[in-house]
């Protein structure tokens, strides 16, 4: 397996706050990475740094080798990165489809100039624009709602509507931030198994921030835990259940509740 990310002793600063403080780690291709912590450990400023909204106070951000603090905002989503947000990031007047298309057509190539002059390219990149966007309504089952306002919709369908703009670009890498938390039981475990299609049928990088440990003790194959900013453990997810520092943590923040 080889590495598809990695974190290289990566700190993130906010006035005296050291929300990430040198994190290292590194994810493999094909794997599902879960980052867990407590409230406020640092999880979501992590995913930040690597979608490049912030830029690492020190340290080292490498996509397939390729440092990522080095390159500006815009060139990050041609890599391969996509995300979804803690809070619901949806277009909630528009249909099912266009919001799918809206995250299509981030990743087209084709400029309006250079469409008006190659517009034979353009068309082409939009007719395999709308075959992704069949393929995602397949994969994500969600043919019977494909034409309903987003609004309109469960939180639990809206947040699947989210998976979907994020897998338009066909990613490398695909962070999901809290992909279940306001679903009940039978949203949680759609989304689990398509997390794990995404990964045996498809081939893709996962790295998910969650706290249903159900859902990370059962598909992650790796498990990093970070707790005030610094990485206190990792391992496979049964190793890091186990582990002292990790259960003492977990404890340390339901005894300070
Ligand atoms: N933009 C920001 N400016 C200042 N402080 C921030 C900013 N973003 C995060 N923080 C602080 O950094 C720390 C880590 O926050 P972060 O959101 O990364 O935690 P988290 O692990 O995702 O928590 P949760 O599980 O509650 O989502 C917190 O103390 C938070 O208040
Ligand atoms: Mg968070």
């Amino acid at each position: 397996m080889s590495v598809l990310l990695e974190l290289d002793h990566v700190s993130k600063r906010f006035g005296g706050l050291t929300a990430v403080n040198e994190v290292s780690l590194s994810v493999e291709r094909g794997q599902i990475y879960s980052l867990i912590g407590p409230n406020g450990a640092g999880k979501t400023t992590v995913f930040n740094l690597i979608s490049a909204v912030f830029r690492p106070s020190s340290g080292r951000i490498l996509f397939e080798g390729q440092d990522l603090t080095r390159l500006p905002t815009y060139a990050l989503a041609g890599l391969g990165i996509a995300r979804t947000f803690q809070n619901l990031a949806v277009f909630k007047h528009e249909t099912v489809v266009n919001n799918l298309l809206v995250g299509m057509h981030t990743h087209l190539k084709a400029d309006p100039l250079s469409a008006a002059i190659f517009w034979g390219r353009a068309r082409r990149e939009e007719i395999r624009a709308r075959e992704r966007v069949e393929e995602i309504i397949d994969f994500l089952e969600i043919e019977d709602i494909r034409d309903h306002v987003v609004g309109t919709l469960s939180y639990g369908q809206q947040k699947r509507v989210e998976l979907g703009r994020a897998l338009a670009v066909s990613p490398k890498l695909l962070l999901l931030d809290e992909m279940v938390s306001g679903m009940n039981q039978e949203e949680r475990e759609d989304i689990a198994r398509f997390i794990l299609d995404l990964k045996e049928e498809l081939g893709m990088t996962v790295f998910m921030v969650e706290h249903d440990m159900g859902i990370v003790m059962d598909i992650s194959d790796h498990v990093c835990v970070v707790n005030h900013g610094r990485k206190i453990a990792e391992g496979r997810p049964a190793e890091v259940a186990a582990n002292p520092a990790v259960v003492d943590a977990y404890l340390g923040t339901r005894r300070a509740a």
